[in-house]
């Protein structure tokens, strides 16, 4: 009997060293010794209403993003109001289950309300007006979370297309000065806390020399800016990704960490548009522009698997200087590009499928891990 139950015991041990390679391991514990692995969380998420993609987060992410939930619309939409109902929650899982927790924005020209630009009548603010309605909702969100948030991206997206400042109300009323002190302040608010300026299209050479240009300048101005935050919003064709790898090697020279913020792959078509990610673009709906309503062919699925791992591949080259790379969404049921830049679409640009399951990506991944 002894014997018996020694018998079985060395037959469950050999079953679990026979294994596959891979079928264990998951996309925070391939990465654990190069960079942190994120994903951005929606509402649902946040607050435990969606627990299949909850349980997507803990067993393969290290990091977390609220995907829109401390936007100044949200967060900050009215001048006397705050409504950290939804922020608490983030904040809160991500201190309860560990999660290396991101802040998401602080100075950005989009879903900023109008109010924070303007005085009673309706006319532009002055500079100092601005600066100061800057100071207080910086102190009171990134001091809400001092400790918590372990990094901010403190602005975003202020390199326009054309490859020169984006003429925003922030930038306008502003000027760089204002970029300056809200890195300040940020860092004063929380010293210990990473900032960041993120931005989309930066790899691409046009947009990367004025994102350079911007970074010493600010530097120089005395912002504490630690890490340059790319985002990665990729179709399957563009960027060609040598950007990529150039991109980070030159913010790397100006002595600053770089993340991957937002990573996505969209397979869609795009008709006129490239890789990109300014919110405002709209194209009309047409059944042409959304071809896999019922799947996903496989030589799709086979370019979308090659390109998510030749990305790693390339942060892992620079993983002195790359500390995180995160997944713009959890589910393709939840992607953004369901609705953007075509509404009612059916997008496939994540790492787990509509039911939750893992892509023959997340392996490919895995696999790019240990070269
Ligand atoms: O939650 C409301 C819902 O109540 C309402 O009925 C519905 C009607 O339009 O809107 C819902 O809000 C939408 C929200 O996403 C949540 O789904 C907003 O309209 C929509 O504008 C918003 O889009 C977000 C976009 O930023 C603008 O804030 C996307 O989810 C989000 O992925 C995207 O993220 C940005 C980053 O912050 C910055 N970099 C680019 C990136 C992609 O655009």
């Amino acid at each position: 009997m002894r014997n018996l139950k020694i018998a079985l015991m060395a037959m469950a041990t050999a079953a679990v060293l026979f294994v596959p390679a891979n079928a264990e391991t998951t996309l925070k514990d391939a990465y654990k010794d190069a960079f942190a692995i994120g994903a951005a969380m929606n509402a649902a998420e946040i607050t435990g209403r969606d627990t299949k993609s909850d349980a997507i987060v803990l067993s393969q992410f290290s990091s977390i993003s609220p995907e829109n939930d401390l936007k100044w619309e949200r967060v900050h939409p009215t001048p006397e109001r705050y409504d950290f109902a939804v922020p608490d929650q983030y904040v809160a899982f991500g201190q309860k289950h560990g999660l290396y927790t991101v802040g998401h924005v602080l100075v950005w020209h989009s879903q900023t309300p109008k109010w924070v630009f303007e005085n009673k009548d309706g006319a532009p603010i002055s500079k100092d007006d601005l600066l100061a309605r800057l100071k207080e909702h910086i102190f009171t969100v990134a001091g809400r979370y001092k400790g918590k948030i372990k990094a901010w991206d403190v602005i975003n997206e202020v390199v326009g297309d054309d490859g020169k400042m984006r003429q925003s109300p922030w930038y306008k009323i502003g000027g760089e000065e204002l970029f300056v002190k809200a890195f300040q302040w940020a860092h004063e608010a929380d010293p210990a806390a990473e900032l960041t300026y993120n931005d989309y299209n930066i790899e691409y050479p046009n947009k990367r020399a004025e994102a350079l240009a911007l970074v010493k300048r600010l530097k120089a101005a005395g912002a504490p800016i630690t890490t340059v935050g790319i985002q990665a919003h990729y179709t399957l064709a563009e960027p060609d990704l040598k950007f990529l790898d150039e991109a980070i090697t030159e913010f790397a020279k100006l002595g600053v960490k770089v993340a991957l913020t937002e990573l996505d792959i969209d397979v869609l078509p795009r008709p006129g548009a490239g890789a990109t990610a300014d919110v405002s673009l709209r194209l009309a709906e047409d059944p042409k522009y959304n071809p896999y309503v019922k799947g996903l062919p496989e030589e799709v699925q086979a370019k979308l698997t090659a390109r998510y791992a030749e990305v790693f591949a390339i942060a892992l080259k620079h993983k002195d200087v790359v500390n995180r790379i995160t997944l713009w969404g959890v589910t393709d049921a939840d992607t953004w590009h369901n609705g953007w830049p075509i509404p009612n679409r059916t997008a496939y640009s994540l790492l787990f499928d509509r039911a939750g399951n893992p892509k023959p990506a997340v392996d490919a991944i895995i696999k790019a891990a240990k070269p």
